[in-house]
């Protein structure tokens, strides 16, 4: 049962324009900033929010001009801009504001040529370091020795942040003997999805939740990031890091933070990035037989069938996990007793990320024991399908007694806010952030470390004891043990549908 909800009337836009700005994309050719970066400025511009005078510069290796950069991003709009549709005049105002520079990481070529372009214009200076890893001390020394390393100037650096604690620890060094920590943007874009945020504003803008947001009347909580796409073309990548690295030290974690921590005094950077650092320093060490990992097999089917995880990274002893699950504990007042399970996976049967609190039963039912045990379930979905579900139980209709059924009360948010809720995506969100100044969407140093902190001894453990991932079917829930890891504590994953 769904309730209905009439489109609300018409949500104002509230776009305000960001200071003038120059955004230098480092890796302006590359991937992310052709999918994500490029066409989520687009959708900034095309909103209004781009200030005439701002520029962005693409840097790269790759040797071409201006022109030739402008054609390359016109086409990666028309690839990667979805729904984006400007007129062809909005477009080639877009495009004017941009620049390309040849630029080598390591050497002297192009820097003078960027120097020149970023002297003393007095607008916002931001560097969007979306290279590989091993470039961002070389980036943030260049920045320095060539002047643009100023006060005012902002850096944004891509994930991985470092691969272990000791890693991440040298990387904030580095950055630290450059920038201060207030220039320093450490993105996780799961913290820019509309419904991320969303987690804040039901817990903290709703009485209704928070008295019943503790050990006392949450029986678990369970985190599914569940993708259907597999490696890809990022098989090199990935088979060095795993769903470990990739995604739970990093996104998983950040929605444990914002599920588990608590009420910050104000929505501001240090006071929302305090509480998640509680949370994570809060977190019990995993133990062996409270994670299971896996790796995607082939899909059955003809030869066009997706390969196998060995096969898609090419390597058939590869032990890395594209599928991980486990149960942990907070340590705290609040939550010390409540398991909190998260899984994320690979080539799973729907892409589907949901968050769900599962209430404990009322302490006595006055039905009887043929009414049955009910709990309250709430479900946030984050993607897709955004919204959120609170399984309510009522009385089944009909005579013949009092038996109890769960149904839902079901909220989509495009459903009940209309075509006119507008859809920003995280990329365009944080980067419009990094021009403001506003680092709460961003993690702090020592967060990230103490997020590896936490992971570290679980990868340790997995090489120490030489264990291998066990095979998953594509299109399946993930292995039999993170089934049997619930099963276990007499409970349920949620299924993984879209
Ligand atoms: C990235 C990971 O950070 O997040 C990818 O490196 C993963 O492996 C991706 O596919 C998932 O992001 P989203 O926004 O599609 O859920």
């Amino acid at each position: 049962m769904t309730n209905r909800y009439e489109a609300m009337p018409h949500i104002e836009s509230r776009v305000i324009p960001v200071d003038p700005f120059d955004l230098v994309i480092f890796g302006g050719t590359g991937d992310l900033a052709r999918r994500k970066i490029l066409p989520g400025l687009y959708r900034r511009f095309i909103a209004g929010q781009m200030p005439r005078d701002a520029r962005i510069i693409g840097a790269a290796r790759g040797d071409m001009d201006s022109d030739a950069y402008r054609k390359m991003v016109s086409d990666a709009i028309a690839e990667f801009g979805g729904q984006t549709k400007g007129s062809a005049d909005t477009l080639k105002s877009f495009l004017s504001r941009i620049l390309y520079v040849t630029i080598d990481a390591r050497g002297e070529a192009g820097w003078s040529e960027l120097q020149e372009l970023m002297k003393g214009t007095g607008k916002v200076e931001a560097y969007y370091f979306s290279v590989s890893p091993a470039l961002f001390g070389d980036l943030a020394e260049r920045l320095q020795q060539w002047g643009m390393a100023n006060s005012d100037a902002r850096i944004v650096v891509e994930k991985p942040f470092g691969r272990d604690l000791e890693t991440a620890k040298e990387l904030n060094a580095t950055l630290a003997r450059y920038f201060e920590e207030d220039q320093i943007y450490r993105i996780d874009h799961y913290l820019g999805k509309e419904t991320v945020q969303n987690l804040m504003a039901v817990r903290f803008g709703n009485m209704l939740f928070e008295p019943l947001w503790n050990a006392q009347y949450v029986d678990h909580i369970q985190i599914t990031v569940a993708e259907t796409v597999g490696v890809g073309g990022r098989g090199e990548y990935y088979d060095k890091s795993g769903a470990m690295r990739d995604m739970v030290q990093n996104h998983l974690m950040q929605l444990l933070c914002l599920i588990a921590m608590e009420p910050p005094a104000r929505f501001d950077p240090d006071a929302v990035r305090d509480e998640k650092l509680k949370v994570i320093r809060a977190l019990d060490p995993v133990l062996p037989h409270h994670i299971v990992r896996g790796q995607y097999e082939a899909e059955a089917g003809d030869e066009n069938a997706h390969p196998s995880y060995r096969e898609a990274v090419g390597d058939p002893r590869s032990k890395t996990e594209s599928f991980v699950a486990l149960k942990t504990h907070i340590s705290n007042w609040r939550w010390s007793g409540t398991p909190f399970y998260m899984r994320t996976g690979k080539r799973m049967s729907a892409r589907s990320s949901e968050i769900t609190v599962v209430f404990k039963e009322t302490p006595h039912s006055i039905f009887g024991a043929e009414a049955g045990q009910h709990r309250n379930v709430l479900s946030i979905r984050l993607q897709p399908n955004e919204g959120i579900t609170l399984g309510v139980t009522i009385k089944e209709p009909g005579p013949g007694g009092m038996r109890l059924i769960d149904v839902p009360l079901d909220m989509t948010f495009s459903e009940a806010l209309g075509d006119d809720a507008e859809q920003v995506d995280a990329y365009e969100r944080l980067i419009m952030d990094v021009i403001r100044g506003n680092q709460t969407l961003f993690m702090r140093g020592d967060e990230v470390e103490a997020a590896w902190a936490w992971t570290d001894p679980i990868i340790q453990g997995w090489q120490t004891r030489g264990e291998v991932p066990k095979p998953y079917d594509s299109g399946s829930d993930g292995t039999v043990d993170s089934r049997e890891l619930m099963r276990r504590d007499g409970r349920e994953w949620r299924e993984v549908a879209p």
